[in-house]
């Protein structure tokens, strides 16, 4: 089956078609991310709801999905601006075979996977902020909330949730996101598919956490790193009011930023903000 035709439109529409999931169902075909899915018209969130059903039991690759969220949320507390029926919002039941220390490296696939999906449908060049941020010219297209949770020294289940700026003007969105956000509208010019969008995710989803899990994150490593965009950079770090500075070097096994203070010293950043201080 081909992929769906692309509309074109003058404007990015405010409330698209719904979402067709036969079809993404269809194409999918047996992978084991996307093997079920729980769609809403509205949510207050697509990580929160999956997280209620992976305690009740919901087995690997189920998908909550929403045509909009009230409440979406993204990383360090944020909100994720989740208007209806023109973009993706969507998170996965993942329970991987990972020691809670490793957790982080299902954030660093996804990230892989969602920068080559989305990659596929524009000729602008894709970039990874880390840890989770995926840039176009250093605005952001989509965000990666990944939540874990450990019990007795074992990952037992993994909230992947996936925002994606599909058909949003970004326009019509409010001043603050503007400047800093973009979608495959704006840089298509026209109106994309979802459905084609979320099966070329789920797809690359599928394959990426296969190879996490057979090969470990070093095989793809390469990936991430070719898509690194702050390597050799000066960047500040930032959590709950603790500064760091330093130059990027990468990260390291377990997902960490690797700075390189003004002292030739080592430090790693597992969690916070990261700003680019030179472009
Ligand atoms: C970020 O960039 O800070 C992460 C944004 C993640 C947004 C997605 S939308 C689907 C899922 N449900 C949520 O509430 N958040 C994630």
């Amino acid at each position: 089956m081909s992929a769906r035709d692309t509309q074109s439109q003058s404007q990015g529409s405010a409330s698209g078609a719904p979402l067709d999931l036969s079809w993404v169902r269809e194409i999918l075909g047996a992978t084991r991310l996307g093997n079920k899915f729980h769609c809403f018209e509205q949510i207050g969130s697509t990580n929160t709801h999956a997280r209620e059903l992976a305690e009740s039991a919901a087995a690997e690759g189920e998908v909550v999905i929403a045509e909009s969220q009230t409440h979406g949320r993204g990383r360090l507390g944020r909100r994720w601006e989740s208007p209806p029926s023109t973009n993706l919002y969507f998170s996965i039941v993942l329970r991987p075979k990972l020691a809670p220390q490793h957790a982080a490296q299902i954030t660093l696939m996804a990230a892989v996977a969602v920068a080559d999906a989305v990659a596929s449908f524009i000729a602008q060049e894709v970039t990874i902020k880390w840890p989770n941020d995926i840039l176009v010219d250093g605005r952001k297209l989509a965000g990666i909330l990944t939540e874990a949770c450990c019990n007795a020294g074992r990952v037992e289940y993994v909230i992947l949730g996936v925002g994606i700026n599909v058909n949003t003007a970004i326009d019509s969105m409010p001043d603050d996101i503007r400047r800093r956000a973009t979608s495959l509208f704006d840089l298509t010019g026209k109106n994309v598919p979802r459905e084609n969008v979320l099966h070329r995710l789920i797809r690359d989803l599928d394959r990426c956490y296969g190879v996490l899990e057979a090969s470990g994150f070093d095989a793809l490593r390469p990936r991430w790193e070719a898509r690194f965009n702050l390597r050799g950079k000066r960047v500040r770090a930032e959590l709950d009011g603790q500064v760091v500075t330093g130059r990027a070097c990468g990260i390291d096994r377990n997902g960490a930023l690797v700075l390189e203070d003004e002292n030739g010293m080592l430090k790693t950043i597992i969690a916070g903000d990261v700003i680019p201080l030179e472009r």
